[in-house]
């Protein structure tokens, strides 16, 4: 045989080899979930990925609502080292697109048919023109309201189906010396506590005019003087060390009988399973007061990077995470539902079949909406103005009319 021949042979040879050589899959993975149900539900993933021969590096970044996740996501990005995959949230989705960070998943999409999988309005958020660039791993709901059930039966109290019973059995609570609701003092947990006041004070329309197509009108409307009002009332329902506290300190209180409510999305029932409570027994579930269903859902992107063992790493995450055996045993310790169509929900509480179920309906009557403060709903930009108005006005004196007013001039600055 030739020279040439052989040398063609073995470069035949070995470029069969490098493309047929398996790589180790590797990932680093950045997220925020580090309470004691949100650790456990993650635990979930690092070892369905290492059951698959995959290598786990673990970024958590300590810090609900993941603020501080997201300050370390860019400074990772702008020193030119991105981890390989990130817990991202809707809108940012988008944004990290448009910084050319996020890699196409669509070849895994494919094989594994997403499309047929995926209900179209969650497929979308995670579509970037028309193409896969991440995979959601849930849905939250975030209008829920969590109770103690010894103390609220102690107090003869009802979970509350309107505000006004709310505030009539949060007062009641206090004359009895029981702090009526659990609540943590960060930006981000005001948010959620606006998130659920807003939608059943201002009701579905209301809500999507003012925090979805942040209507200036909407925002400095008398309906937002009286969202403001409810939040007032509910600053006067929380103990005096709530400052800084964590949520999932929150949600112990409600755990311990140290608070009757908190009102918190359903990773506070993560906790709960991973106390080993149970609804119904020691706690109770409901949605806030008022219709439709704030949705949250947690998403994973794979950022751009370079080796074969790290986009192999990426691929059988992306992949592993919309499997039905993932999204099954995850959710059941996250609090969540699964956002693959289809699960079978029969080991799932009735706080989840419920939400189950109260999507369903939402969805097909218009009122499944965004949650503004879990940042599904606008861009980052102006949910940061809009939390700030909603935190300061909590965390001081300001009149509901003061922080309306606030309130449309900045988003208008944000603009
Ligand atoms: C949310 C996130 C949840 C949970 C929560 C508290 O933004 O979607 O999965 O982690 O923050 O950390």
């Amino acid at each position: 045989m030739s020279l040439k021949k052989l040398l063609i042979g073995a470069s035949i040879a070995s470029s069969l080899f490098a493309s047929t050589a398996i790589a180790e899959p590797k990932v680093e993975v950045l997220h925020w979930w580090t309470s004691g149900g949100e650790a456990a539900a993650v635990k979930v993933l690092m070892d369905e990925f290492a059951a698959n021969g995959g290598t786990w590096t673990d970024m958590p970044v300590a810090g609900g609502g993941g603020e501080a996740a997201m300050t370390a996501l860019r400074a990772r990005v702008l020193g030119g080292n991105a981890p390989t995959a990130v817990q991202l949230k809707g809108p940012s989705i988008q944004e990290w697109h448009e910084e050319g960070a996020l890699s196409d998943l669509s070849e895994v999409a494919k094989a594994e048919g997403w499309d047929k999988i995926l209900p179209d309005a969650i497929a979308k958020i995670h579509k970037c023109d028309g193409v896969y660039c991440s995979v959601p791993v849930n849905v939250h709901r975030v209008d829920w309201m969590w109770g103690n059930a010894s103390l609220l039966a102690k107090a003869d109290i009802k979970m509350p189906t309107t505000w006004a019973e709310f505030n009539d059995a949060a007062d009641k609570l206090k004359s009895m010396g029981i702090t009526p609701l659990g609540h943590g003092g960060q930006p981000w947990q005001d948010a959620t506590l606006f998130d659920s006041v807003l939608l059943g004070v201002g009701g579905v329309e209301f809500y999507k005019k003012a925090m979805v197509e942040l209507d200036l009108d909407a925002l400095g409307s008398d309906t937002m003087v009286k969202v403001f009002d409810q939040m007032r009332k509910l600053r006067g329902y929380v103990d005096d060390n709530f400052s800084g506290r964590d949520w999932n300190l929150a949600t112990a209180m409600v755990m311990n009988g140290e608070a009757a409510f908190q009102i918190m999305g359903d990773w506070a029932k993560g906790e709960f399973t991973n106390a080993g409570k149970t609804p119904g027994n020691d706690y109770l579930c409901a949605p806030t007061p008022g219709g439709g269903y704030l949705y949250n859902v947690d998403s994973f992107a794979m950022f751009k990077v370079d080796g074969d063992e790290n986009q192999a790493g990426q691929k059988l995450l992306a992949k592993l995470i919309v499997g039905e055996k993932f999204q099954t045993a995850f959710n059941l310790s996250k609090g969540s539902i699964p956002a693959r169509m289809g699960t079978d929900l029969s080991d799932f509480d009735y706080c989840s079949r419920r939400s189950s179920y109260d999507m369903a309906v939402s969805s097909a009557n218009g009122s499944l909406l965004p949650s503004f403060a879990h940042g599904m709903a606008v861009r980052g930009v102006f949910s940061g103005a809009v939390t700030d108005v909603v935190t300061n006005h909590f965390n001081s004196d300001i009149s509901s009319a003061e922080a309306t007013k606030a309130l449309v001039a900045a988003v208008k600055n944000a603009e």
